[in-house]
């Protein structure tokens, strides 16, 4: 059986879905979708490409997500990412932080429609790869749906046809970007009523999905469902998704061969003399509901471990969390 590409994803998530996290999860699931950070035109365009864009083969499939609003830049930036290998790249047109307002991009450009839509014909006629879009259901306090509507229906008329739609408005006035994230009301039925409208177009819903229950009763909605901060905070829930959601045979995962295949990519980094701190960060909550996580996530968060090796640190976190040696590890 096939399925959409799009089926199931995890967010782009700044700070968070760096490409170690991506490994780790994709340690979790073969089929999920994963999406950079957002990365900006100006970044890529004046900073350090591979620094942003190198990744692992095993990440694929793979999106990168950019942020900017000039054609011209998005063309280029496009460019690189079918020249670095990406599968898809997305134009973020859903942050609402006052650094991107300042960049006219973001959530913003959903007030400019147009314009997103001259960014898509550049970057579809600069790559073959899917171009898509990541957007709220308005901005402020427009709630009429035929503001979503018209935005969509505006990017859709220049090529783009996948739509990743967090299902909140954007408040750009006043709310930091977390609490835009947990303050506008959720309204999946706008996601519905896009889907209905646009059958044609793939429309992914994103925002506030927190179990499988929920993706399976969107899937049967819509034709994808993205999540973040749940995939990140319980990651052991993508352990099931290529059974429940891609009809893989049971995968046979268990937490301690999760680990151990991480700690493994860990150490590779290690021994060539990367610290493991910043990405081992991800993982924190790999046994999360099990006896001993507290425990286990405290000896990898313990910054006077830093210059052990990721192997050592795995065997006093391990010791830690079955609750021998806890002595040894205070
Ligand atoms: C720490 C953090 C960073 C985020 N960074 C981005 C980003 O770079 N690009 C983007 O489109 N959305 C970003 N988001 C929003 C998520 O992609 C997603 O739309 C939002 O968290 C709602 O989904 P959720 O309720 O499943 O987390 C970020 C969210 C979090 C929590």
């Amino acid at each position: 059986m096939s399925f959409s590409p799009w089926r199931l994803s995890v967010a782009p998530m700044l700070d968070w879905t760096d490409r170690h996290c991506r490994v780790f999860h994709r340690l979790l699931t073969r089929h999920a979708r994963l999406y950079t950070e957002m990365v900006t035109t100006g970044a890529l365009l004046h900073g350090d490409q591979a620094r942003h864009l190198d990744f692992d083969a095993v990440e694929h499939p793979v999106a990168l997500q950019l942020g900017g609003s000039e054609p011209g830049d998005l063309a280029a930036c496009a460019r690189l990412a079918e020249r670095w290998g990406y599968d898809e790249v997305n134009l973020n047109c859903g942050c609402p932080s006052p650094r991107v307002q300042r960049g006219a991009f973001g959530a913003c450009l959903m007030g400019e429609a147009a314009l997103v839509a001259d960014g898509v014909r550049a970057m579809r006629d600069a790559t073959g790869l899917p171009v898509t879009v990541k957007h709220r259901i308005g901005i402020d306090r427009i709630e009429r749906y035929d503001f979503v509507r018209d935005f969509v229906g505006t990017v859709a008329e220049a090529g783009c046809t996948v739509f990743i739609v967090h299902a909140r408005n954007a408040w750009l006035d006043g709310l930091s970007p977390k609490d835009n994230r947990e303050i506008p009301p959720l309204r999946y039925e706008v996601v519905h009523r896009l889907k209905s409208d646009f059958p044609q177009l793939t429309v992914v819903l994103n925002g506030g999905v927190k179990d499988d229950t929920t993706v399976a009763a969107q899937l049967e909605r819509v034709d994808g469902v993205m999540v973040g901060r749940h995939a990140y905070h319980e990651p052991w829930a993508l352990s099931t998704w290529d059974e429940q959601f891609f009809g893989a045979p049971p995968q046979g995962l268990t937490r301690e061969g999760v680990e151990d295949a991480w700690v493994a990519y860990l150490q590779l980094r290690w021994n060539e003399g990367q610290p493991w701190a910043p990405a081992a960060r991800h993982a924190l909550g790999l046994w999360n509901g099990t006896a001993g996580s507290r425990r286990w996530r405290q000896v990898w968060s313990d910054h006077r471990l830093k210059t052990e090796s990721p192997r050592s640190v795995q065997a006093m976190a391990t010791a830690a969390r079955l609750g021998v040696a806890a002595a040894a590890v205070a």
